[in-house]
């Protein structure tokens, strides 16, 4: 018998991926549930639309009624809907905590009040950040660190705040409301159609100005890429595996690599001969990012396949045939220096 699948916020980069994966299985029903504020109507969407294995509903889920144009009996869901981006969190923390508790906490009541059989929350490397910078925590990074706020009221920590309340209202609703629940915390996931406030659109769109001298935001700084497709694996195998309730998961890759030798990488992809000049990132970004995935590559059969380089050459071939196309970017772009990584 088919699952029936919904994805929360499943029309952005990660969960546009994973309907897309789920639709070439055999035997999954699937439902992508979004608000539009993020994900796009565009061509990637209305393709994944066509035949009868996937349908859309549009509403915005902070509102608690928006739940009732949901069934109440989905096998699967993915919990992908939030409020995301370093820049937002600077920009519109306020936001981020009405948008990103509202959605938490209605999809915890509805999910109380449903028979949801299984529930897949997306986390972040974010909520251990400050760990790493306050107490020196080892990297690569497992699981069990504890999750730190260094600094309460600074607004770049708003949307680790959130992502620590899910895990935590998750995990501890899953166990006294009847459902199972995995959580995933994703590591610097990238690929066509990530949006454009990220470090490697970013990089698209300078290279592609010809930008010269080429400037390096926190060069030293080393950050662990994920292929989306390598991603989207690890997060089906989490909702699958029938070992996985109540378990959390770091998905990304154990490739750490510096900021210098991804942007030199995307130099030699664009052919830039031009000098190189080392400038500060903005203060609060990690130094280091590196999650440990032994435990996915144990307890889930977890391996990704896709090196950096060939995922960065495939994302930077996206970018270049958008920005050539004369296409506009759906989200404001590169604005120095709050590089997003
Ligand atoms: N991409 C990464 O590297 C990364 C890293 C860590 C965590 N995550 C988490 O994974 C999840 C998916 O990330 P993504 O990169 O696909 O982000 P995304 O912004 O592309 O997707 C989030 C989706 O949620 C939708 N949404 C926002 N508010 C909503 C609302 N009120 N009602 C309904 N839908 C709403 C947006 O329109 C968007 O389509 C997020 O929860 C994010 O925090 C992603």
């Amino acid at each position: 018998m088919s699952k029936k699948v919904l994805l929360l916020g499943g029309a952005g980069f990660i969960g546009l991926n994973i309907a897309r994966y789920l639709k070439e299985q055999t035997d999954y029903q699937i439902t992508i549930a979004d608000n539009f504020s993020r994900g796009k109507k565009d061509e990637y969407l209305r393709e994944l639309l066509e035949g009868q294995k996937v349908s859309l509903i549009e509403g915005d889920f902070t509102q608690p009624s928006a739940y009732d144009t949901l069934e109440k009996d989905y096998d699967q869901v993915y919990m992908l809907a939030s409020v995301v981006g370093v820049n937002n969190t600077l920009e519109i923390p306020h936001e981020i905590i009405r948008i990103n508790t509202a959605l938490i906490f209605n999809t915890l009541e509805w999910l109380k009040a449903s028979s949801v059989k299984k529930v897949l929350f997306t986390s972040t490397s974010e909520c251990y950040a400050g760990t790493i910078d306050a107490f020196g925590y080892k990297v690569p990074t497992p699981e069990e660190i504890p999750l730190t706020i260094q600094d309460i009221g600074h607004p770049r920590f708003t949307y680790a705040v959130t992502k620590m309340l899910g895990e935590s209202g998750f995990l501890n609703y899953s166990r006294k409301c009847g459902f199972e629940c995995t959580i995933v915390r994703y590591h610097n996931v990238f690929g066509p159609r990530m949006g454009f406030k990220h470090v490697i659109p970013h990089l698209a769109q300078r290279f592609l100005a010809g930008e010269s001298p080429f400037l390096v935001y926190g060069h030293d700084q080393t950050r662990s890429f994920c292929y989306i497709t390598d991603a989207v694996e690890g997060t089906f195998l989490a909702m699958e595996a029938p070992g996985s309730n109540g378990e959390i998961y770091h998905i990304g890759t154990m490739d750490e690599i510096t900021i210098e030798e991804l942007i030199t990488e995307a130099g030699r992809f664009f052919g830039y001969t031009g000098p190189y000049e080392n400038a500060p990132t903005y203060p609060g970004s990690v130094q280091r990012r590196c999650p440990d995935i032994s435990k996915a590559r144990k307890q889930l059969g977890f391996t990704p396949k896709i090196r950096w380089q060939e995922g960065l050459k495939l994302t930077l071939e996206w970018y270049k045939e958008f920005f050539n196309s004369g296409k506009e970017s759906f989200e404001t772009s590169f604005e120095k220096p709050k590089v997003n990584v």
